[in-house]
């Protein structure tokens, strides 16, 4: 018998938005013990969990969702009676480069730990729960109006998003042909400390420290919703506890920014911080080849969170941007370890023929 109440894996927790959720967990539930099973990809990395590597409820497992055998033997070890699911492949101009990578990973990787938990829970579902962190991106583009609610059609358009897609699929599969407990979120545009400075914000910030040009993909006017991704957490906490089993809820920042508009507001912040001329960074800003297929809009409506379960996104953008930024300048060696190595290749091909 374990001394926890419950033994829970969470995938991907050495990655952005996974390492903020193991550190809620671990801190906020000594009475859980948090398995952190990650293969550490280019995207994750255990720098992220310096806080909470010693904490007595907290163990790392490095493992790869796709190999059928080290989840059983994990599952032998720890007996979990919960995951919840975020590893993935998560960066949509790679799925354009290599969709495979994401099959691989988001859709067999997904199958993969559905299987373990519906063979090692058979017939005690009781208590048990696999929770899939999810994308909007699944519900493809939005034109200037409406929302994405829980009810709209999956109409995924990248390889990214086609392999979130078919994900969510079988995680539903699962639970209405073999019983399996789940609940699942889709979530907007994530930002805050520790993202990969592949995605747009940080790779914003990074540039104009760096006086590099700042590559806004065709006229900048795409509009992402962003929510501060500790806000993202405490909501995976509350659908975790609280959610009810088989549905699907939508997380958003009701935080709708066009691209360039996002940029200028990263270029007037950094100025302030180093101490540039008002509109200096702003002069790197370079219009570049648009990303193939690129969603319009996307906008979550938020509302059935907010009324079922007491959730709201609990910090303004702008405080959010800011603080965001200062945790980059004041972590440059997180920014130069993470893009060492792979990361230039990738940048290289990515930016070097736009
Ligand atoms: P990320 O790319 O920063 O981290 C992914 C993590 O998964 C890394 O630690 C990586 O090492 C691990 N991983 C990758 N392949 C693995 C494998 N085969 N086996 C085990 N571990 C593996 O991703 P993120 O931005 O933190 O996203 C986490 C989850 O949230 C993803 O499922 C993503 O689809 C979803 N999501 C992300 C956002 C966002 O804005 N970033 C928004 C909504 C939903
Ligand atoms: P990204 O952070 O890749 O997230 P997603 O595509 O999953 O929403 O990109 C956010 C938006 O920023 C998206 O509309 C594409 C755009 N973008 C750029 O204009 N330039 C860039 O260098 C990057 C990475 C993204």
């Amino acid at each position: 018998m374990s001394e926890y109440k419950r033994n829970i894996v969470i995938t991907g927790g050495a990655g952005f938005i996974g390492s903020h959720v193991v550190r809620l967990f671990v801190k906020k539930y000594p009475q859980y013990l948090i398995i952190n099973l990650d293969a550490l990809t280019y995207a994750g990395n255990l720098e992220n969990l310096k806080d909470v590597e010693s904490a007595p409820n907290y163990r790392f497992e490095k493992g790869d969702i796709t190999d059928p055998k080290r989840l059983d033997e994990l599952f032998s070890k720890y007996s979990p009676d919960a995951v919840i699911h975020l590893a993935a492949e998560s960066h949509v101009d790679r799925s354009i480069l290599d969709p495979l990578a994401f099959v691989k990973t988001n859709v067999l990787g997904t199958v993969c730990l559905l299987n373990v938990c519906k063979t090692r829970w058979k017939d005690k579902y009781d208590g048990k729960l696999f929770y899939h962190v999810s994308t909007d991106e699944v519900y493809g583009s939005l034109g200037k109006q409406g929302f994405f609610t829980e009810e709209t059609a999956y109409d995924p358009r990248s390889p990214y998003s086609a392999s979130k897609a078919s994900s969510d699929h079988f995680v539903m599969a699962y639970h209405h042909t073999y019983g399996l407990p789940v609940v699942m979120s889709n979530c907007s545009n994530n930002y805050g400390s520790n993202h990969f400075p592949e995605k747009l914000i940080p790779l914003m910030i990074n540039n104009i420290k760096n006086n590099q040009p700042l590559p806004v993909y065709g006229k900048g006017e795409n509009v992402r919703d962003w929510l501060w991704v500790d806000d993202h957490a405490l909501a995976i906490d509350r659908i975790f506890h609280m959610g009810r089993v088989g549905e699907k809820y939508n997380v958003g920042g009701f935080n709708e920014w066009k691209n360039i508009d996002l940029v200028n507001l990263l270029c007037k912040i950094m100025d302030k911080k180093l101490g540039r001329e008002p509109g200096e960074s702003a002069k790197l800003i370079t219009y570049v080849k648009d990303r193939p297929g690129h969603d319009m809009r996307y906008a979550i409506d938020a509302t059935k969170l907010k009324k079922e379960l007491g959730w709201e996104p609990s910090l303004q953008f702008e405080e959010g941007l800011e603080k965001t930024v200062d945790w980059y300048l004041a972590n440059e060696n997180w920014v130069r370890h993470v893009t060492s190595g792979d990361y230039q290749l990738y940048y290289n091909e990515q930016y070097g023929k736009r």
